[in-house]
């Protein structure tokens, strides 16, 4: 374990992750695990950074379990992640966006861990934002260790929630349900130092981001929505949005976290067994207690994203996220019950 204090590139004295766990007194077992997960970021920011020199650009043959190609760095990013978390004796179980079933761990393990080792896998060959989103549970005594009912957690039951994003600087934005904080990598120590503390989300935005070429396949109602978001000072909003996309959830997110607005991935009908895009375990989770950690708020289109009582491994749904009001408001064009 690295010390608690150290100088960055810019000669600050500043906090280390290890020191800010300490501080909030996040227990041995669970520190670990977070040291298993930031060191197999290090090394997948290390393989981003490297791009084409590292050879991991483009896609394999495969296709994961929900049908989508996989890339190169998905697959590497996957088996990182899984050699380092097995290897750590407090992982009991891991699900991965990657991985058809739950994988055991250690079963005595007091943890489990879902994860998606890569979001944003279409923006790999261009440079894009891309992320590792991960959630942490404690594991459930009376269920087996392969069984997928140790998942079957409402997010509120989340120890640990984060995401590393891999942009033009590596970050860490975490909580254990005391504040959402974000840290940035200082490649020429390896170490991720808090660089925002206690993040706040504005209340209020003119910012959206959803991706509009879907929106015949919306709800009458969430079209409405958006519409008056479009027609801004002309309509009944009375004032003017602007809309950004990065097609990489954890680079929207990141977005809303750091100076806030409202992210939606609707649902839609565009395919009946698929009525959701975003996975519930290790996209929407984990994402939810981070912007509710920041002052945020995170629904579905009927109910807050963390009390959902998960059914499956890598079922969907509907996210609608971001600053307080703008989600209240959102909620009401499409009717649901607050
Ligand atoms: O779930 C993966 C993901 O890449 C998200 O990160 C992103 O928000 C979404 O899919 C983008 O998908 P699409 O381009 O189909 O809207």
């Amino acid at each position: 374990m690295q010390s608690g204090f150290v100088f960055c590139t810019a000669g600050k004295f500043m906090i280390n992750l290890f020191q800010h766990l300490r501080d909030e007194t996040v227990e041995a077992p669970l520190v670990q695990l977070l040291e298993s997960v930031i060191n197999a970021s290090k090394e997948i920011a290390f393989r981003v950074r490297q791009g084409a020199l590292a050879g991991v650009l483009g896609s394999t043959q495969d296709e994961n379990i929900q049908g989508e190609t996989q890339k190169h760095l998905d697959v590497i990013s996957n088996q990182l992640l899984k050699d380092l978390l097995l290897a750590c004796p407090h992982v009991r179980a891991i699900a991965s966006e990657e991985e058809d079933t739950v994988v055991a761990g250690n079963t005595t393990g007091e943890f489990i861990i879902a994860f998606d080792p890569l979001d944003g896998s279409s923006n790999i060959d261009i440079n894009g934002q891309i992320g590792t989103i991960f959630s942490i549970y404690r594991a459930q005594q009376n269920i087996a260790a392969n069984d997928e009912a140790q998942f079957h957690q409402q997010g509120t039951q989340q120890a640990c929630a984060g995401y590393v994003l891999y942009g033009p600087s590596t970050l860490l934005v975490i909580t254990t349900g005391k504040g959402t904080h974000a840290f940035t990598l200082d490649a020429t120590q390896g170490t991720f130092l808090l660089t925002a503390k206690n993040i706040q989300i504005p209340v209020d935005t003119k910012e959206f981001a959803i991706n509009m070429s879907n929106q015949r396949f919306w709800s009458e109602n969430m079209r409405g929505y958006i519409n008056d978001l479009v027609l801004g000072e002309s309509g009944q909003r009375g004032k003017n949005f602007n809309m950004r996309w990065n097609a990489a959830m954890v680079g929207d997110v990141h977005r809303v976290i750091s100076r806030g607005g409202i992210f939606l991935y609707p649902s839609d009908n565009r395919n009946p067994k698929q009525p959701a895009k975003l996975r519930l375990l290790y996209e929407a989770n984990p994402m939810a207690l981070l912007i509710e950690n920041a002052g945020g708020k995170a629904w579905n289109e009927h109910q807050r994203i963390l009390d959902i009582q998960p059914q499956a491994l890598h079922e969907r749904v509907a996210v609608i996220l971001g600053s307080e009001n703008e989600v209240e408001t959102c909620l009401k064009y499409i009717g649901a019950k607050q």
